[in-house]
């Protein structure tokens, strides 16, 4: 069974990463959606669970994705689940000498880890779970961003009604 991991912070999830889980989806057994941490990036807006719940909302009609965390190396998660794939999205040129370094890394960290990179489609090459934050906190219409199941979620946290 080949099982590939996509992992990511997810702070929100966007319609750019169902995008790549659905696609994963479709080309491995089973996909695990890992709710990883980036040491790079500055305290998360979600929690850890209210992320997979997010993802896990999104996700429930795929039959052979499931969603978990983890705050450790994704090399070692690999090993721990028996996966052998690592599935990232690429955007843009600018993604790759990070997404290249992390690859490389992860190889090495664990030789059987195959990083597998799909093209992000058009209409997502500019999202990111940063434009979203920044779109929500001020009011913006982010509904052509992230899945309909979470939107509320998000505009209300980042954005909530005023009294
Ligand atoms: O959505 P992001 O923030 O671009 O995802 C990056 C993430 C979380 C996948 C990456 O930082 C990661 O793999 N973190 C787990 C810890 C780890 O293994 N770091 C070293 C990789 S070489």
């Amino acid at each position: 069974m080949k099982i590939a991991v996509c992992p990511g912070s997810f702070d929100p999830i966007t319609l750019g990463h169902l995008d790549i889980i659905e696609r994963a989806s479709k080309l491995f057994d089973k996909v695990i959606v890992l709710v990883s941490f980036n040491r790079n990036k500055n305290r998360a807006v979600f929690s850890t669970k209210e992320r997979m719940e997010m993802i896990i909302a999104v996700t429930n009609n795929m039959d052979n994705v499931v969603v978990d965390c983890y705050d450790g190396l994704l090399a070692d998660y690999l090993q721990l689940r028996g996966a052998e794939v690592i599935v990232k999205g690429l955007r843009a040129v600018s993604d790759f000498e990070y997404e290249f370094q992390m690859a490389l890394a992860n190889k090495k960290l664990y030789n059987g880890a195959e990083t597998v990179f799909l093209t992000t489609a058009g209409e997502n090459m500019f999202l990111s779970s940063s434009v979203v934050k920044e779109i929500a906190s001020f009011g913006g219409d982010i509904s052509g961003f992230v899945p309909p199941e979470v939107h509320d979620v998000i505009k209300n946290r980042l954005c909530p009604p005023q009294e």
